[in-house]
């Protein structure tokens, strides 16, 4: 199974969520094969590490993201990954007007596996301050079990 992440920049949101599920599954998932990507829709940070804020928020948590670099989503990526998941509408929006139709429906709003928490969006922490940071690793911890689980349901179910 391939995931991948996909926010506005790849510096914050969806690099946050490559590290954390990864995290996740090899400790409590490891019944499970997973490759697991990230990459923006935007190409402002090309090549550059994750947002210093984001990391060290991360390690805060015991998550490194330090090897990763910024990407573009790439039109190969609709076809390599089995899930696309976008960290909100707006990103959500630009994938299925990039994708070819065929792939529509491998594109979703990560947060929707995680009904309990409300709401759909992981809000962009940009330009905002620390505790956006804390939020997105908050949601993305919780959507991660909430995948993963699913992921996991899938599988015994095959
Ligand atoms: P991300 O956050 O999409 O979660 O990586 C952002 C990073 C950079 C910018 C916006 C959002 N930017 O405008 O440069």
């Amino acid at each position: 199974m391939k995931l991948l992440f996909v926010c506005l920049g790849n510096i914050c949101r969806s690099p946050t969520a490559e590290v954390v599920l990864r995290h996740i599954a090899a400790r409590e998932y490891p019944d499970l094969s997973l490759h697991v990507d990230s990459a923006g829709t935007a190409g402002y940070h090309v090549g550059e590490p994750p947002d210093v804020r984001a990391q060290e928020a991360a390690r805060r948590r015991g998550y490194d993201m330090s090897s990763l670099r910024a990407r573009v989503v790439e039109p190969a990526d609709f076809e390599r990954f089995d899930l696309i998941l976008a960290m909100d509408r707006s990103n959500l929006a630009v994938l299925r007007r990039r994708a070819p139709a065929t792939w529509h429906e491998r594109i979703r709003l990560f947060l929707e596996f995680a009904p309990d928490l409300g709401t759909l969006e992981v809000p962009d922490p940009y330009y905002g301050g620390p505790n956006g940071f804390e939020e997105v690793l908050d949601l993305v911890e919780a959507a991660s079990r909430g995948l993963l689980n699913h992921l996991r349901a899938r599988a015994r179910a095959a």
